[in-house]
């Protein structure tokens, strides 16, 4: 296993759309096996493919606190989401250090498969809900900043340019 390298928004390449996996073979399992590395070194709760470069429709998650329920979402969709919705605070591992608010569905169903071809539908509510939309947007090339007003965007954008400058 391998810790992979997390994009930094603004990355352009995170707004890349991410193709649906077509393969499950032992590459995908290796690509699973280092988000899921990735995720809990870095520790996060969510992380897509598009963060770490890789085009293609695979997400790992796991809200839990043990941090060993590791969920995994290839070719996921939404079967079906609340017509309720709810602002909550969010943040990302191509964020770093942001949270803000943004508004999701409250419980969705999602079918998609595990890293071995198999099938299945789940619903979920609270915060797993939450991240499988957020983690899903990662795959169309959407970063949860784009929900914020265009002048804390930017602010946004800006003080990530100029760290980065810094830092090279
Ligand atoms: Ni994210």
């Amino acid at each position: 296993m391998a810790l992979l390298n997390i994009l930094c928004y603004p990355d352009p390449r995170l707004h890349t759309v991410a193709k649906p996996v077509a393969q499950f073979d032992d590459k995908l399992r290796a690509l699973v096996a280092d988000m899921r590395e990735t995720m809990y070194e870095a520790q996060g709760i969510g992380l897509a493919a598009t963060q770490v470069n890789v085009h293609q429709r695979v997400v790992v998650i796991d809200t839990s606190e043990e941090r060993n329920q590791a969920t995994v979402l290839i070719n996921p969709e939404i079967t079906w989401a609340s017509d309720e919705r709810m602002k909550g605070e969010e943040g990302c591992l191509s964020v770093p250090g942001i949270y803000d608010g943004v508004e999701r569905a409250v419980a969705v169903k999602v079918k998609a498969f595990d890293e071995h071809g198999q099938v299945r539908e789940m619903e979920a509510e609270g915060i797993l809900a939450v991240c499988i939309q957020h983690e899903m947007d990662h795959l169309l090339g959407k970063v949860f900043v784009e929900y914020l007003s265009p002048l804390k965007r930017n602010r946004i954008k800006t003080k990530f340019l100029k760290a980065q400058r810094e830092d090279a």
